[in-house]
């Protein structure tokens, strides 16, 4: 449906195994990352142990680990790994003809714009 997806840009704006933040007006900025598996995710771009900046983490795998104390977060689920508990919102995301697209009414309530 027209609308629900928000186009981000192409998907060569993100190098393999790196992140790009998203301003959200009136919201949390988000993380979009780029494995080096070729996925992308996109996250709440704050750590839920002490809203660390995850978008400038280590991203191994589908986990990014934070700058700040090194939780690692998973990027499909946004869930602390191990014995760390807490999580962050997650935006569906798809990949069409080389362009990134977000979930609109999700970002919307993961950022919680508005709020
Ligand atoms: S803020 Fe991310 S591990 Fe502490």
């Amino acid at each position: 449906m027209i609308g629900e997806w928000l186009d981000i840009g192409p998907v060569g704006q993100i190098a393999p195994g790196t992140a790009r933040t998203m301003p959200v007006v009136g919201g949390e900025e988000i993380a979009v990352f780029h494995t080096l598996d070729g996925e992308f995710h996109a996250l709440v771009n704050k750590c839920p142990h002490k809203h660390g900046p995850l978008s400038e983490g280590i991203v191994h795998g589908s986990v990014v680990t934070c700058p700040l104390h090194s939780w690692n977060i998973s990027l499909k689920t946004g869930e602390a790994q191990g014995d760390d508990k807490g999580c962050v919102p997650v935006i569906p995301m798809r990949v069409e003809s080389g362009r990134l697209y977000l979930k609109r009414d999700v970002l919307l309530a993961a950022a919680k714009v508005g709020a």
